[in-house]
């Protein structure tokens, strides 16, 4: 299944970039929520490839809903993290893949295929961006942090809209980014890329693969008030560990 998730992952990863640059419908789904075509193309490869070979598996993807059978095996996917920067040609996005297995992540592929890079992880096998170990950073102060987050879609119209956050990290961090695939925020936390990494209101599909990546490269996941993650719960604290309980202070301290 690792090798099957890794090869459907670059595959779509090849659908992504082949038609990157090139004209292609976007529909809205919210005010500023896009969906592009080739988000559902990318989308309907994934899930024909799953179903021809894991026929019995439940299938969980982000545009198309949730496929019930009686299976403990849930696949969980991203066809395309990064949509608006897709769209509108900046070439950072990626296609995440889990695997669940009673409720637990398994196996997670994210692959980003404008840098030809590609992370997994498998339960207790640890993490690797292309074949290599992956391990967080050893950066032990917030101060000394380059942190990452993204905001809601609903940012417009709802007081829950992260500014707040990223006030205060901009603050007491080095540097805060905003890059536009959660997906890939997570996994360069999880390469040392970045110190931290937060966000309120995130889909299973955004996170699922990346958690474990993390985790199994060393990392620390949890809600803000450090109670556990859980996947269909939008909140998510990702952090090397060090900076951890640093971040938390900061996301429960009042203004
Ligand atoms: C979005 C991206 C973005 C994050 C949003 C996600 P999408 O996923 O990961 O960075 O801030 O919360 O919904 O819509 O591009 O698949
Ligand atoms: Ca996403
Ligand atoms: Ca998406």
């Amino acid at each position: 299944m690792r090798n099957f998730a890794i090869n459907v992952a670059k595959e779509a990863g090849k659908i992504l970039r082949d038609n990157f640059g090139r004209k292609f419908n976007i529909s809205l789904k919210g005010q500023i929520d896009l969906v592009t075509e080739i988000d559902l193309l990318s989308e309907q490869f994934i899930k024909e490839q799953i179903s021809s070979y894991y026929p019995k598996h439940q299938i969980l993807a982000e545009e198309g809903g949730f496929t019930k059978t009686a299976s403990d095996y849930c696949w969980i996917v991203d066809p395309l993290d990064g949509t608006t920067n897709y769209a509108h040609g900046y070439p950072v996005f990626a296609v995440s893949i889990a695997l669940v297995q009673a409720g637990r992540v398994v196996l997670g592929v994210v692959y980003d295929p404008m840098r030809d890079e590609l992370f997994v992880a498998e339960a207790g096998e640890g993490a690797t961006l292309n074949n290599r170990p992956l391990s967080v950073s050893q950066t032990n102060s917030l101060a000394d942090s380059l942190l990452v987050t993204g905001f809601p879609y609903d940012i417009k119209v709802s007081n829950q809209n992260n500014l707040n956050h990223f006030s205060r990290f901009s603050l007491a961090a080095r540097a805060v980014r905003r890059d536009g695939s959660a997906a890939l925020d997570i996994c360069y936390t999880a390469a040392g890329r970045f110190d931290g990494f937060w966000e309120m209101k995130l889909g299973p599909w955004d996170a699922a693969a990346g958690v474990l990546i993390l985790t199994e490269a060393g990392g620390c996941i949890s809600k803000f008030d450090g109670s556990d993650f859980d996947l269909y719960n939008p909140e998510l604290l990702a952090t090397n560990g060090l900076i951890h309980s640093e971040m938390m202070q900061l996301l429960n301290s009042s203004d």
